[in-house]
């Protein structure tokens, strides 16, 4: 029963502390026998939503770029990791732009409605969330999650958690870190043994 993880990195610093953060994940669930995937954003090419709700007619999005695609490919996995430092207490700008471009999503759920998602499917596809920030305090990752819960909502994934590490500042960066990498790394092997298990159940 092969489990397909696919990880979203919205860094536009490469292989900084959360495309690193990203990896340890991805590594762990490879290991766990899972077929693993990383997209860039930044190095996509796909623009902001313009808003024009054209895909309030027929769910479609009339912007043909790199963002579609790629929401191909996201829903087409069993489990989602989606990567951004905090920038301005939220998301990158990398990354609001590909969610916002999902609407055609939100739109075939609530006014088309032609996209529907069973208890099951959600139960079996897991949305996680990854991020650092510079600054040591608690809620800095808070602005940055109710972005998150659209994305894997209309997307089909169940909100299973987030990953995040803080004060990055004074640890001068993710590979100091005394637990973050090594905890990512668990936990996508852990959440690959979950998905397995209820995909087995479901018999998917
Ligand atoms: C433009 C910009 C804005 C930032 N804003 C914040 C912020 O509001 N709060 C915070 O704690 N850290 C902030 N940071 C620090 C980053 O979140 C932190 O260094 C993070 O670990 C960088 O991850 P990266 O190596 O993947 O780029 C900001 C960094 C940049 C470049």
């Amino acid at each position: 029963m092969t489990v397909t993880v696919l990880g979203i990195s919205g860094s536009p610093h490469r292989h900084g502390n959360t495309e690193t953060l990203l990896d340890s994940f991805l590594d762990g669930a490879r290991s766990a026998g899972a077929v693993v995937e990383k997209v860039v954003l930044k190095d996509l090419d796909y623009s902001a939503c313009r808003g024009c709700n054209a895909c309030h007619k027929d769910g479609e999005c009339i912007v043909k770029d790199d963002a579609i695609p790629l929401f191909e490919r996201m829903m087409a996995a069993d489990c989602v990791v989606v990567a951004s430092p905090i920038y301005s207490m939220g998301i990158t700008a990398q990354l609001k732009g590909f969610i916002d471009r999902g609407q055609f999503l939100w739109a075939r759920r609530f006014v088309t409605k032609t996209l529907e998602f069973s208890p099951e499917h959600l139960a079996r596809h897991k949305g996680i969330f990854i991020s650092t920030a510079g600054q040591n305090r608690d809620n800095v990752f808070d602005g940055a999650y109710p972005s998150l819960t659209a994305l894997f909502h209309d997307a089909g994934f169940e909100y299973y958690g987030n990953i995040v590490a803080n004060n990055m500042d004074e640890h001068k960066g993710i590979k100091n870190h005394p637990t973050a990498l090594a905890d990512a790394f668990r936990k996508g092997q852990t959440i690959v043994a979950e998905i397995e298990k209820l995909k087995t159940q479901q018999g998917i």
